[in-house]
């Protein structure tokens, strides 16, 4: 800077001068107090550095470091630095530490600080930097460390980066470079540490010359677009102790010397096309962490890994290994992680592990060994999980496990265990997921569960016995699978208190007595199956308060009309052989009810029913037709009846609304009603109002809920939720108004060709393809609205029907989001006689009994996606929001592949196709849209693909939270960055 500094006040300088007795002020001290007062006042004074003061020594100032009297380290991370760095920070003339990390500082590599001819440490990370490094960085020839990382940097890095031969440390990762890295860092001789992690390099192999950094010990090129085999020379790079080039393209083997390693005590080669044996790890017996996960490894796990005894990381899952576990490695010392699921091992698991080191993960599923579990799993009591699914284990849960307060997850499905369960295991405070189905225990249920146990699943076994009374202590159950085992007595009332139950399937056992009317008020329950008991007496009026997605009562001893609610043909296969069950309408081909029950004798009775079905359908739509059309033509005659509850400032009145409610004005209709977009004023103004089917008069609770629901989500603003203005109500309607979005839904810009023929209202655009950028900030926007909705309000509230048709569109491609649970509550009520009501969301929805089965061997697989992201959640209980985030994770795959949720056949949605796809090992880009043909983005892509598969794991526990899901989505979208 040109501009001098002002002079003091003599007054301050005299005081100054007073208050420092005897040492003479050296002129060095008094030239760099006055060059960092300056910088202070360029950077804008941060608060955290007002201490910077004319009356100590800037020796003694925070931040700032002297040696032999003279500043030489100025460290200003995290101050909330906004301006560029002045220029004048190299007039501190024996600056070698600068450290401007975690600030918002704008604009290009600061070349300025070439003058800072001293500089030996520079950190630069988490700024706002932009551009790319420019060619003549060598210039900073001192330098022992660059830390660029987390930085929006792009282009090539500059081959000349190859000349700051004195650097140890290099670290680009996380920011935006899309060009190529230079082989010229293989010059670096010095190099210890080298992270370019997170970038998106062009595909590129990995340079030989890397194999001269003889002195590197961490390298880090996790997902940086690498291709090729690994050379084998990097088995001569002797100091490498952190080898990780996981989520990359490599292939073919692991250079059979890498394990050899004196030093590698971690290597991690997750997710790449490697493919060959595990080398024999001589030298390397003390590795720490081995993570290759997900390759092609195939022949069997080597010998040496029993005589490792520094190993505390241990990851082989997904690969094709086969043979036993190797001899003594259940009495290495500090091993943690076991993981070795979904490959092709055998023989029998290693007796002692657990018992000579600190197990946390235990994870064997999808293999075949045989014989039993070891005894000691949790002998340290740090156990937190057994996953030994699908395995041909038999034998005793070990008593020990009964006894193990760590655990979260015990999943042993799928095997031959037989003997009763460790009491103490039902009641473990911690455990969230007890998956025990397919297997021969047999015992009574306990009274008493753990109570964070939200899912237990032990079908298909020799459970008997009463379902006791106290089980509403069980009250953090969400799922309950029990069918196919010998229960017997009634089911208990108090299983009203199981509020948070979405799954009830007790079929095929023995259970007797009335359906307790306390079902009908399980407020999330979505699937009940209770059929192949001995039920008798009649359905309670009340289960029709639910929104169920399937239910089956069929062959019980139940009698009496079915509620109406139910006489639809969504249920067409509930209610099957009870002999006693009747209906109003012929359509589930249930006895009329006002008649005898008949003797179905007939041959023909199926097709005269059919024949009836038809004509009632036909006459019931054509009256609905002429009744719907006659009222619409009325327009608002009964404007007295119409009443208007405001939200906001309105420039209408309820008249101007429900006059324009006409053929012309509608723009789409769907399952829960039809919408329709109205000029509001003559400067073009328009609103969507969605006028709600509901012909049945809503009892006088469900309006309280109504009207409060209304209100509270009337009152939320947020740029992500679609403005409710106003909602209009009389006795039998109700009108929604909402600010109108000019690019009206996401699913008409994704599907929209596909669904031409059926949707109503201008097309045409609708060939216009979302390039990937737009798709992710509507990623990003939706994930906003969702997040706030459960993470912010309170009571936190779930939409319940995310899907992409309920994710509009501003006129900037700005997403919202709609309908918040409103169109639901209410057509729960008055629902027409049609699949689409009730199917019309079908794909969204959480996996139901079938699905779910095919989903659950993978869900553990699961782990290796997002690496640590994931095996974080999967241990933790929390479930209620997890329904919202299974449909966002659908709109992700939607968003990803262009395909519509409910696109395969009837028992195939999106989610389990993707699954499918990817539990098949096929490549990602294979599914992705066609139409988007954007190959910069892949890796983005790519990700979102993962973090979908996630948002639709089975496990609710192991879906993220929304606002995990936020964060991951932010922090891999190139735009916003950081912050
Ligand atoms: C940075 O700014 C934020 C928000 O204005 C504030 O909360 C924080 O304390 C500031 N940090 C420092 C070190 O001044
Ligand atoms: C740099 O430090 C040396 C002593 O280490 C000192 O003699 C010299 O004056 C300092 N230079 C400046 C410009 O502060
Ligand atoms: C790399 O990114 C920058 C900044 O986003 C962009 O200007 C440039 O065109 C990109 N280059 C390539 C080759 O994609």
């Amino acid at each position: 800077m040109s501009k001098l500094p002002q002079p003091f006040p003599e007054v301050l300088l005299l005081l100054f001068l007073i208050s420092i007795p005897f040492n003479v002020i050296s002129e060095t001290i008094e030239t760099e107090r006055t060059v960092l007062l300056n910088l202070k006042q360029q950077l804008g004074n941060p608060p955290a550095i007002q201490l910077w003061n004319v009356s100590s020594s800037p020796c003694s100032w925070p931040g700032i470091k002297c040696t032999d009297g003279s500043v030489t380290s100025v460290s200003l991370q995290d101050m909330n630095i906004t301006s560029e760095i002045p220029p004048s920070i190299c007039k501190l003339k024996n600056l070698t530490f600068l450290d401007l990390s975690d600030n918002f500082i704008p604009g290009h590599f600061p070349t300025l600080l070439y003058n800072c001819s001293k500089l030996q440490h520079l950190n630069l990370s988490l700024n706002y930097f932009i551009g790319s490094v420019p060619g003549d960085i060598y210039q900073l020839s001192t330098l022992v460390y660059l830390d660029l990382s987390d930085n929006n940097f792009s282009g090539n890095i500059p081959p000349s980066i190859g000349g700051l031969r004195a650097l140890k440390e290099l670290r680009l990762q996380y920011n935006e470079f899309n060009g190529t890295f230079p082989k010229e860092i293989g010059n670096l001789s010095k190099l210890e540490l080298l992270w370019m992690a997170y970038n998106g390099f062009v595909q590129m192999n990995i340079p030989d010359m890397f194999t001269q950094l003889k002195k590197l010990k961490y390298l880090w090129m996790t997902a940086t677009n690498l291709i090729g085999k690994i050379p084998e020379g990097f088995a001569n790079l002797s100091s490498l102790e952190w080898f990780d080039m996981s989520k990359n393209n490599l292939e073919g083997p692991i250079p059979s010397r890498l394990l050899m390693l004196k030093n590698l005590t971690n290597l991690y080669l997750f997710n790449n096309e490697l493919s060959g044996k595990i080398p024999r790890p001589v030298e390397a017996l003390n590795l720490v962490e081995i993570d290759l996960c997900r390759n092609n490894l195939t022949g069997t796990i080597p010998g040496e890994f029993g005589m490792m005894q520094n190993l505390v990381f241990f990851n082989l899952m997904s690969n094709q290994l086969t043979g036993e576990i190797p001899a003594g490695m259940d009495q290495l010392p500090v091993l943690k992680v076991f993981r070795i699921f979904a490959n092709k091992l055998s023989g029998v698991l290693p007796p002692e592990l657990g018992l000579h080191s600190k197990l946390e993960y235990f994870e064997v599923c999808d293999n075949q060994f045989t014989g039993q579990l070891p005894e000691n799993l949790c002998a340290y009591r740090v156990l937190l999980g057994v996953v030994a699914f699908s395995n041909n284990l038999s034998g005793h849960i070990p008593a020990s496990l009964g006894n193990c307060s760590t655990l979260r997850t015990v999943q042993l499905y799928n095997n031959q265990f037989s003997g009763e369960i460790p009491p103490g295991l039902w009641t473990t405070f911690d455990l969230s997921v007890l998956l025990l189905s397919n297997n021969s225990f047999s015992g009574e249920l306990p009274s008493q569960l753990g109570r964070n146990l939200s899912m237990v699943k032990i079908s298909k076994n020799k459970f008997s016995g009463n379902i006791p009374v106290g089980i509403g202590s069980w009250s953090s159950l969400t799922v309950f699978e029990a069918n196919g085992n010998q229960l017997s007595g009634e089911l208990p009332s108090d299983i009203a208190s199981w509020k948070s139950l979405n799954t009830l399937d007790l079929s095929g056992n023995k259970l007797s007595g009335q359906i307790p009317a306390a079902i009908g008020s399980l407020p999330d329950l979505l699937n009940l199956d209770l059929s192949e008991n001995q039920f008798s007496g009649k359905i309670p009026d009340n289960l029709a308060n639910l929104r169920l997605t399937s239910l089956n009562l069929s062959s019980n001893k139940l009698y009496g009309q079915i509620p109406d609610e139910f006489d639809n043909l969504a249920y067409e296969n509930s209610f099957l052989n009870n002999s006693n069950l009747c209906a109003d309408t012929p359509i589930l081909n249930l006895p009329d009810c006002s008649s005898k029950p008949r003797k179905l004798t007939s041959k023909y009775l199926p097709l005269i029913l059919s024949l009836a079905v038809f004509i009632v359908i036909v006459t019931v739509s054509l009256i609905l037709f002429v009744m719907i059309d006659y009222r619409s033509k009325k327009r608002g005659g009964d404007l007295a009846t119409w009443k208007l509850t405001s939200f906001h400032r309105l420039d209408f009145t309820e008249e101007n609304i429900v006059s324009r409610l006409t053929e012309s004005n509608l723009i789409g209709s769907g399952g829960s009603g039809k919408v329709y977009k109205i000029a509001i004023n003559e400067s073009g103004g328009f609103v969507a109002v969605k006028r709600i089917w509901n012909n049945k008069k809503l009892d006088g609770k469900l309006k309280k809920e109504f009207i409060a629901e209304v209100e509270i989500l009337g009152s939320i603003r947020h740029a992500n939720i679609v403005k409710l203005l106003c909602c209009i109500s009389s006795e039998n309607s109700k009108l929604l108004v909402y600010e109108f979005m000019e690019n009206q839904s996401l699913d008409r810009w994704l599907h929209g060709k596909k669904k031409r023929s059926t949707t109503i209202g201008t097309n045409s655009i609708y060939h216009i393809v979302l390039d990937w950028p737009t798709r992710m900030r509507i990623a990003i926007g939706a994930a906003q609205g969702l997040c706030y909705m459960h993470h912010d309000c309170c009571p936190p509230i779930i939409h319940r029907d995310v899907k992409s048709s309920n994710i509009l569109l501003d006129s900037e491609f700005k997403a919202r989001i709609a309908d918040f649970g409103l169109a639901k509550m209410l057509t729960r009520q008055g629902e027409p006689h049609t699949m689409s009501a009730v199917a019309g969301t079908f794909g969204y929805f959480a996996p139901g009994k079938i699905n779910r089965e095919f989903y659950g061997s993978f869900v553990v697989k699961s782990i290796c996606l997002l690496d640590l992201y994931i095996a974080e959640y999967a241990y933790t209980t929390k479930v209620n929001e997890k329904f919202d985030v299974y449909s966002f994770g659908v709109v992700l795959l939607e968003l990803v592949t262009g395909r519509e949720a409910n696109c395969g056949d009837e028992h195939t949605n999106l989610a389990q196709w993707a699954w499918r796809h990817y539990t098949e090992g096929r490549p990602e880009v294979e599914i992705f849209d066609p139409e988007i043909n954007d190959p910069c983005h892949l890796e983005e892509m790519t990700l979102v693909y993962k973090l979908g598969l996630i948002c639709t794991s089975t496990l609710p526990s192991s879906r993220p939270s929304m606002k995990e899901v936020l964060l991951f989505l932010q922090r891999h979208s190139r735009h916003p960055k950081k912050k």
